[in-house]
């Protein structure tokens, strides 16, 4: 079984936000059978094959879905039940996987459970819960504060106590100290993997188990944050409100369920898990690999956009990485800013070949293919509640409808008034971008076909190759019988690049420009200002001797 790899290290992860895919009722949010109308394109146009669903349950949307008010049940916006069942079957009949978002570390406040647990003291579900005194001063029982803003605790008058919540107050947290809670989420598992989904992207999966004592965060004295600014929240060094660690513990349980129903095809985990020190990161595959499967790595989305960060990022990771642990690479999703306007039009091509082209599983965010760019998105039409709380937070500009054609509707759903508001620049939507071979969706397409036709990019080693031009990033990807050279130049002057040495001659594979003609590489080429070039290189003799 050496060289097996399961579908969810062979594949690529595409992730959907179901609210702007497809709408197919003309409500202007888009639905389950939406994505069903588009699993062609998404297999056989685009050709990723495993689809990341955000939350579709039924919910307040007061975080839009990511406040569950009914863990095993369809939003009617969504659909149905058997949309949902439909949606699976379709996925699994064209051979792609189905990956649907957990929430495990709260719910709405709206969730029965909740609803519950507020009603009294006594209830058998208070302690669902996170609940505490006040202070004596009758302020907050710690220093905790919420990821969108202001403190992490609300006073429930009727009660007289605090619940945590480390997102909206809409959002209360879980106690998953309570096996009540494990077991009934455990239940939620279970329910899902009989409805046949693949596996789970677990929301802020290191947020369930905090520190017992409830200690005060410390002040952040060094300035150290996350990847972006988070405003207040950045105040405090968060050793305290998450990723305490008993956390590993449920991860444990967590995958002895998931490897239980994994007789037919292995069913599978990842987690978004916002840490920043590689030992800890590394931590949530587990001790033996008995853990997820993969902890998200955002790490790209961190570093510095030069080759020297960017090589230092990866081979920082690799470095890290326990044995037999299956890296995996994130540049974009529904909380970050779109990768076309984070880098720019020429460096987000070079960003789509880095993407597809490194060790481990690549996840795609929807619209990313077509180079969307971040929105603008005028103060009456925004939506999500971060900005709202804190205005330069929004993640509105990351999540407006994907444009399939050029319409006013963009293909999108029979109403020019979505939720959020038709955003594309000329000829960035489906139907055009297909005609277009100089396209970022051109692009795509032939990166994926080259990824999927080579096992050495699917599944070979990573060598970085040191004497590489001044700003530019070369790596050999190498299985068996396959060697691939990846050449990214992150400056916008030409580089000179010379095979690396040992190898006699190449063959170009794809650049990221499409009028790229050479076809036998010798010794030396000249890359062009924001190229990325997939060279495949045959080991001179000495070599292989
Ligand atoms: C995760 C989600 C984000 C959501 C938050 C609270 O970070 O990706 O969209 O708002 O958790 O559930």
């Amino acid at each position: 079984m050496k060289n097996y790899h399961p579908w969810w290290q062979t594949g690529v992860i595409y992730q959907i936000y179901p609210r702007s895919f497809q709408d197919t009722t003309g409500n202007g949010v888009g639905d389950l059978p939406g994505i069903i109308t588009r699993l062609d394109y998404l297999n056989e146009v685009l050709g990723v094959d495993t689809l990341w669903l955000s939350p579709f349950y039924p919910s307040p949307m007061a975080d839009f879905g990511y406040d569950v008010a009914d863990y095993t049940d369809v939003h009617p916006l969504f659909g149905t039940m058997q949309d949902f069942d439909r949606l699976v079957a379709e996925v699994h009949a064209r051979g792609m996987h189905l990956v649907i978002d957990l929430v495990p570390n709260h719910t709405s406040e709206k969730h029965p459970w909740f609803l519950a647990s507020r009603a009294s003291r006594k209830n058998p579900r208070r302690d669902w819960y996170v609940w505490r005194d006040p202070k004596p001063d009758g302020g907050p029982p710690n220093n905790w504060l919420s990821v969108f803003g202001g403190s992490a605790w609300d006073l429930d008058k009727a009660t007289g106590q605090y619940y945590l919540h480390s997102f909206l107050k809409e959002q209360p947290d879980l106690n998953w100290r309570n096996p009540e809670v494990k077991a009934a989420m455990f239940d939620v598992v279970r329910f899902w993997l009989e409805r046949d989904v693949d596996g789970f992207r677990i929301d802020v999966a290191h947020f369930i188990m905090k520190d017992p004592e409830m200690r005060d965060n410390p002040p952040n004295l060094s300035g150290v944050a996350a990847h972006k600014s988070l405003g207040a929240y950045d105040s405090q060094v968060h050793l305290y409100d998450k990723g305490h660690a008993n956390v590993h513990g449920i991860f444990r349980e967590l995958r002895a369920l998931l490897d239980a129903y994994s007789k037919a095809r292995p069913r599978f985990s990842v987690g978004e898990i916002h840490v920043y020190d590689w030992g800890e990161w590394a931590t949530y595959y587990g001790e033996a690999l008995d853990e997820l499967h993969m902890p998200f790595n955002f790490s790209l989305l961190k570093a510095e956009w030069n080759a020297r960060d960017v090589r230092s990022m990866i081979d920082g990771l690799e470095a890290i990485l326990p044995d037999g642990a299956w890296p995996n690479y994130v540049l974009g999703n529904h909380d970050e800013t779109r990768l076309r306007s984070r880098y720019g039009p020429d460096q987000s091509r070079v960003a789509a070949m880095l993407l597809l082209t490194l060790r481990g599983t690549p996840t795609l965010y929807y619209g990313d293919e077509l180079g969307m760019p971040e929105a603008t998105i005028p103060p009456d039409k925004q939506q999500d509640p971060w900005g709202l709380r804190v205005p330069g937070l929004g993640r509105d500009g990351c999540r407006t409808p994907m444009p399939w054609d050029a319409t006013p509707s963009g293909g999108f759903s029979t109403t020019s008034e979505p939720w959020l508001p038709i955003f594309s620049t000329e000829g960035c939507n489906v139907e055009e971008e297909l005609s277009d071979p100089s396209s970022v969706l051109s692009l795509y397409r032939r990166l994926l076909a080259v990824r999927k036709s080579h096992p050495a990019l699917q599944l070979g080693e990573y060598q970085p190759i040191d004497l590489a031009p001044r700003d530019c990033f070369v790596f050999v990807r190498k299985a068996e019988s396959q060697t691939i050279m990846v050449a990214l130049n992150f400056s916008a002057d030409p580089r000179a690049l010379r095979l690396p040495d040992g190898f006699a001659r190449g063959r170009l594979l794809l650049s990221t420009f499409e009028d790229r003609t050479e076809t036998d590489i010798d010794e030396t080429l000249i890359l062009h200002g924001n190229e990325g070039l997939l060279v495949a290189i045959c080991p001179a003799p000495s070599v292989l001797a």
